[in-house]
């Protein structure tokens, strides 16, 4: 096989948060609420996932849009910071960058508001397929939200990177059957294929975990890794492999970009070869450290450091 220039190529949904803890509630009128921290962070399927897996020493390529906003360039250089090659992250002064405000609880849950942007309108042109295949492991993060590539052109980049021999993983953004035309078009190429639960609940139709993931195999999924919240994560292979794992005992700050974050976890389990049970622990230590702090990727440092977490964490009984 070829050898890929990058271990890591993450396509889609690249969002600029300002996030605020802790949120209790909107003031009435035109009132003020005191609160304790405010930060900014990239977050997104894509965008979380991208730098997490950075951090953690994957030499990752970003592909994605953003505005000739203020959002735009900090979430440019924010992915620099880290490393992250941003030459295929388009930068238009007619566009918007995706952004959100967060309202995060002393529970870790976070409400937000979004305006959606340039998730939506960036496009992979086909003479570009080559440069995103030149990745090892290929993540579609935010399928449903990313309206100019969903559906035929996702399928096309995604059919062109399995038979250049990548292996791909994907995240969507999906709330309901109506988001399955989208999903549909890209599973026949996927890996892994790993939703929340809600999600694949919501894309199914189904409620029970192996209905669900019998209905997404059958659409071509070799690998179904859905994310489980508070009760962790349940993986089932196409040819009977299953089994569920808790999440980790932890005193969560903000569970924004967790499941992103469980994404950039899987593909440094893939590049480093762990085996299934060990990859589904390892991308939830990265989630655990994504929820310690606040704003998505906070507390993830390093391979090293998400281990030793991984190792001497005790996880929910
Ligand atoms: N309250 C929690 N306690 C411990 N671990 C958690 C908690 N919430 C989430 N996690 C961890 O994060 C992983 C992914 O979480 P979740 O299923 O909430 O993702 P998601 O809904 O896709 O999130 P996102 O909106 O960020 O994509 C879980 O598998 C679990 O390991
Ligand atoms: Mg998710």
């Amino acid at each position: 096989m070829v050898a890929k220039g990058f271990d890591y190529a993450s396509i889609g949904f690249y969002t600029f948060d300002c996030l605020g803890w802790p949120f209790t509630a909107v003031p009435p009128g035109g009132g003020c609420y005191f609160i304790d921290e405010l930060t900014m962070a990239v977050s997104g399927a894509a965008g979380t996932a991208a730098i997490a897996a950075a951090k953690m020493g994957l030499k990752t390529l970003a592909v994605g849009g953003v505005g000739e906003d203020l959002m735009g360039t900090w979430v440019l250089e924010r992915l620099k910071q880290f490393h992250v090659d941003t030459a295929m992250m388009q930068h238009q002064a007619d566009w918007k960058t995706s952004s959100s405000i967060v309202t995060t609880r002393a529970d870790g849950s976070r409400p937000a508001l979004h305006m959606k942007g340039a998730t939506g309108t960036f496009v992979v042109e086909p003479k570009h397929f080559a440069d995103v295949a030149n990745a090892k492991v290929v993540h579609l993060g935010g399928v449903g939200l990313m309206d100019a590539m969903d559906g035929a052109p996702n399928a096309a980049l995604m059919k062109y990177v399995k038979e250049q021999g990548c292996i791909t993983t994907v995240d969507v953004f999906a709330g309901s059957k109506d988001d399955l035309a989208d999903v549909d078009a890209v599973l026949p190429y996927t890996d892994y294929f790993m939703p929340s639960i809600e999600e694949a609940r919501a894309l199914s139709g189904l409620h029970d975990l192996a209905d669900c993931t019998k209905f997404f195999h059958d659409r071509g999924v070799t690998c179904c890794v859905f994310t489980l919240g508070e009760d962790g994560a349940f993986y089932s292979h196409a040819e009977g492999t299953h089994f569920k794992i808790p999440a980790f005992d932890i005193t969560v700050k903000c569970t924004c970009g967790c499941g992103d974050a469980f994404d950039a976890g899987y593909a440094v389990a893939i590049c480093k070869g762990l085996d299934p049970e060990t990859s589904v622990r390892f991308a939830q230590a990265t989630s655990a450290l994504n929820a310690s702090g606040l704003g998505s990727q906070a507390g993830v440092e390093s391979f090293e450091h998400t281990w030793n977490f991984m190792k001497n964490t005790p996880i929910k009984r």
